[in-house]
C-alpha cells in the first residue's frame, strides 16, 4: 500500500519533508508536487532506485528522466561544460517550469540518461518539491508520477488512481499550480531545440536566450524519446475540432449518441450539449486553462467517458504548450 503524507502546499510542515526524503534515502520511490505536475521522485545517484522508477511506470528504459535540483550552485553537481545560453536562461527562469538539456556530469548513472550524454536538469518553484529536494540534499530523477502513456497527474488522487500500491509514498501537497508539463529546451544544441512546449512561450524563452530555437523536424530520428504520440493520453478517444466551431461540436456529441457512446465535450466557447452529453467548460486563458486541462481529463476518464471532444485552443503562440498537449491526447505527432 502506498502512504499519503498530507502537507502544506506553501509551508509544508518539517515532519512529513522529513518522512518522505527518509524513504527517498532509503532508494524506495516517492511522489511529490512540483509547479507543473506531480513527480515521482528518485535518488539520481542511485543507480538501483531510479531502476525501479522506470518498473513503476511500465516505463520504456530508452526514454530519459529530468533530475530535480534545488539551487543555482547543484548545477555544476549534475551537468558539465554548461554553455553561456544556458546560464542566461537560468537566471531568469529557475526555479520554474522549463527543464534544460544539458552535458551529463559522469557521475550521473546511465540510467537516468537512458544511456546518453546529456541530462534534463529542472529546478522546481513548488516550495514542497524545494524543501524535499533540500531535505534529500541530493538532486532527485523525476519523470511525471503516472503509468506510461498515462494524463500527466496533477493532484495526489491522480497518482494514487495510477500508481497505487506501486510507490512507497506520495507526498499530498495539493493540486499542481501550473498543470501542464515543462518546457524541455535542448541547449547542446546550436541553435537550441524545443523539444516540448511549456506554459512558458517560446518568444520569452528566446528573448532571454538571444537566439530562435528549433523545433524537431517531424520524422527525425526522436532524441528525445517522451515525444512520441500517443503520450498524455486520456483512456476515451478524442477527437479534435477547430476553435470556434460550435456547430461541429454539437454534431459530434449527436452523432455519437446516436452510436450508443457516452460522449463528452472540453470547450472553451459556449456550448449547448444535446441531453445525455457531458460538457466541461475551460478558461479563455491559457494559464487557467493548462491549471485545469489535465484534472478535467482525469475527472471524464474516471466518470467512464468513452468520447471527448476537444475544442481546440486559439492559434496563438501563447496556446503552444496546451496545442501540443491535446495534439497527443488525440494521438497524433
Ligand atoms: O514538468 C515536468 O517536466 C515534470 C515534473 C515532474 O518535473 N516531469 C516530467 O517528466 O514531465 P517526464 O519524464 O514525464 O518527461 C520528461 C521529458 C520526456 O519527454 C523526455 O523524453 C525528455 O523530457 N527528456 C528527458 N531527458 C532528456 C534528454 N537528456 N534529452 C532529450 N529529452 C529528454
Ligand atoms: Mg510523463
Amino acid at each position: 500500500l502506498t502512504e499519503r503524507i498530507l502537507c502544506h502546499p506553501e509551508s509544508p510542515e518539517p515532519e512529513a519533508i522529513a518522512r518522505a526524503a527518509a524513504l527517498l534515502r532509503q532508494g524506495e520511490l516517492v511522489a511529490f508536487p512540483t509547479e507543473t505536475v506531480y513527480g515521482l521522485g528518485a535518488l539520481a545517484f542511485d543507480a538501483d532506485a531510479v531502476a525501479k522508477v522506470f518498473a513503476a511506470k511500465g516505463r520504456p528504459s530508452n526514454n530519459p528522466l529530468i533530475v530535480h535540483i534545488a539551487g543555482r550552485d547543484w548545477l555544476e553537481w549534475v551537468a558539465v561544460a554548461i554553455p553561456p545560453v544556458a546560464h542566461r536562461l537560468v537566471e531568469t527562469f529557475f526555479p520554474g517550469p522549463l527543464t534544460l538539456i544539458l552535458h551529463k556530469h559522469e557521475r550521473i548513472p546511465p540510467v537516468v540518461t537512458a544511456g546518453g550524454a546529456t541530462v534534463g536538469v529542472r529546478w522546481p518553484a513548488h516550495p514542497v518539491a524545494q524543501a524535499l529536494i533540500r531535505a534529500v540534499g541530493a538532486p532527485l530523477a523525476a519523470p511525471s508520477a503516472n503509468r506510461f502513456t498515462e494524463v500527466s497527474p496533477t493532484t495526489a488522487d491522480h497518482v494514487l488512481k495510477s500508481l497505487d500500491g506501486r510507490i512507497a509514498a506520495v507526498l499530498d501537497g495539493g493540486p499542481c499550480p501550473v498543470g501542464i508539463e515543462s518546457a524541455v529546451l535542448d541547449v547542446t544544441t546550436t541553435p537550441p531545440t524545443l523539444w516540448r512546449a511549456g506554459i512558458l512561450s517560446q518568444a520569452e524563452l528566446e528573448a532571454v536566450a538571444g537566439q530562435p530555437f528549433q523545433r524537431p523536424q517531424p520524422g527525425a530520428v526522436v532524441a528525445s524519446p517522451g515525444q512520441f504520440p500517443r503520450h498524455y493520453a486520456p483512456r476515451a478517444h478524442v477527437e479534435l475540432v477547430l476553435p470556434g466551431d460550435v456547430p461541429n461540436i454539437e454534431h459530434r456529441l449527436a452523432r455519437w449518441l446516436a452510436q450508443g457512446q457516452r460522449p463528452a465535450a472540453l470547450v472553451i466557447s459556449e456550448v449547448t450539449p444535446p441531453a445525455g452529453a457531458r460538457l466541461l467548460r475551460l478558461p479563455a486563458q491559457p494559464e487557467a486553462y493548462a491549471h485545469r486541462l489535465y484534472a478535467a481529463l482525469h475527472e471524464l476518464d474516471a466518470q467512464g467517458v468513452e468520447v471527448i471532444v476537444i475544442e481546440q485552443v486559439p492559434a496563438d503562440p501563447a496556446w503552444d504548450g496546451l496545442r501540443d498537449r491535446l495534439h497527443r491526447a488525440a494521438g497524433k505527432p
